[in-house]
Formats: structure tokens, C-alpha cells, sequence
């Protein structure tokens, strides 16, 4: 892994954090989810995890990003990933998605997927240096412009992780590696 941000800290989603998260989403998706799915996900759907990511300067905590998973059976899915614009590029998402993933393993995950905008360069980088591959396509997935869906899976996740790990070193063993193709 290239870029750690030392002064980040990743902890679960609250209700607290709702108006930075929707802030947020507002400026990263052209779709943004409402509030109403937030509680939904916080506090409704069992199978919802969701994360943020806080920058810690000169002591004071700032919400800068955040990522949702839904874990199902050996699957996690990543549900939404986004990190504020000013913040991007800094390494926040690379640490979002190795920590849901760590968690997912954590939980029992062996296979890790997603949907991601066929046009959306920056996140298909991201989802690529973590080995996802494009298992298909789905056409006209997004309904704001009919824009088609990458479908990406992960698949082995955790197949070399120590009994307590709790699936973060695995992460951090393969993303130590090679890039599969940037
Ligand atoms: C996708 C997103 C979460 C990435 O967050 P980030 O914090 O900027 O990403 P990182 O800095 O951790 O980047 C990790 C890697 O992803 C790739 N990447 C990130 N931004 C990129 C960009 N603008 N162009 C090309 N590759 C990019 C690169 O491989 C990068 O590694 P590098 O910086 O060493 O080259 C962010 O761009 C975002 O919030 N986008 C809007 C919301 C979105 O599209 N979410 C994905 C939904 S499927």
C-alpha cells in the first residue's frame, strides 16, 4: 500500500453523523441517498455495517468519509463508498475499503462485490488495486442516465487470514503485493 493517512480513524457510523455523511453523498453521487435510507441502514436492515473516516487535526475529529457494506451469508457487498472531495486522492478511500473488508472477513467473508459506474475511473482504480475483476455488465443499471454497472468481485477473501486477525492483515498482506493492473 502506497499512501496511509496516519491521523485517520475509522469507526462504525451514527445517527450523529448523518448530516456530514449526507453532505457528503450530495457531492459525490448524482443519486444521493436520502436520510430516510441512512436510518434505514443504521438502524433497520441487520445486514448494514457502515463506516466512517475521521481526520484528526490538532486534536479535533473530522468526518471525511465513509463506506457501507451489507454482509450476506459469505458475501459482503459494498453498498457506498465516498470520501469529501477536498479529502480525495489522500489514501481515505484505499483505508475505507481495506477496513470493510477486514471487518467482512472478519464476519466470515469469502467473496466481496459491487456495482461501480462503467465511467467511474477513480473507484474502478481503487476497487483494482484490491484485486476486484469485472465479472459483468449490467446495462443500464444507474436510472439518472441509464449509464451501465461494472459488476466486480473479490473472490478468496480471507483464504490466508490467521485464526486472529480478524481478516485486516490479510488486507494489508495482499495489498502489500503488486498492483494486479492499474
Ligand atoms: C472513489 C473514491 C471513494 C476514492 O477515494 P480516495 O480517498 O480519493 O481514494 P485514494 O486516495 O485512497 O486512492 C486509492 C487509489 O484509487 C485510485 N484513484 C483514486 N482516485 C483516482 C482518480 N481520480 N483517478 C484515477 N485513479 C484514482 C488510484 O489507484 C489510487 O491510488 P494512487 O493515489 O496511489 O494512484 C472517491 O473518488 C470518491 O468519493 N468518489 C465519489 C464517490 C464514488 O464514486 N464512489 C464509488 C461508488 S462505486
Amino acid at each position: 500500500m502506497k499512501t496511509v493517512v496516519s491521523d485517520l480513524r475509522i469507526r462504525p457510523m451514527i445517527l450523529d453523523d448523518l448530516p456530514v455523511v449526507i453532505s457528503i453523498d450530495r457531492l459525490s453521487f448524482p443519486i444521493p441517498w436520502s436520510e430516510r435510507s441512512y436510518r434505514y441502514e443504521l438502524q433497520q436492515n441487520p445486514a448494514a455495517h457502515l463506516l466512517v473516516a475521521e481526520k484528526i487535526e490538532n486534536g479535533l475529529a473530522g468526518l471525511v468519509g465513509y463506506i457501507g457494506y451489507w454482509f450476506l451469508i459469505d458475501e459482503i457487498h459494498i453498498s457506498t463508498i465516498a470520501v469529501h472531495p477536498e479529502h480525495r486522492r489522500g489514501g481515505i478511500g484505499r483505508q475505507l475499503l481495506e477496513a470493510a473488508l477486514g471487518h467482512g472477513i472478519g464476519l466470515g467473508a469469502t467473496v466481496a462485490t459491487l456495482e461501480v459506474r462503467i465511467s467511474n475511473e477513480a473507484a474502478v482504480n481503487l476497487y483494482r488495486e484490491f484485486g476486484f475483476e469485472i465479472v459483468g455488465r449490467r446495462r443500464n443499471y444507474y436510472r439518472d442516465n441509464n449509464e451501465d454497472a461494472w459488476l466486480m468481485t473479490l473472490e478468496g477473501l480471507g483464504a490466508e487470514q490467521p485464526e486472529e486477525s480478524g481478516g485486516v492483515a490479510w488486507v494489508r498482506r495482499r495489498n502489500s503485493r503488486p498492483s494486479p493492473r492499474k
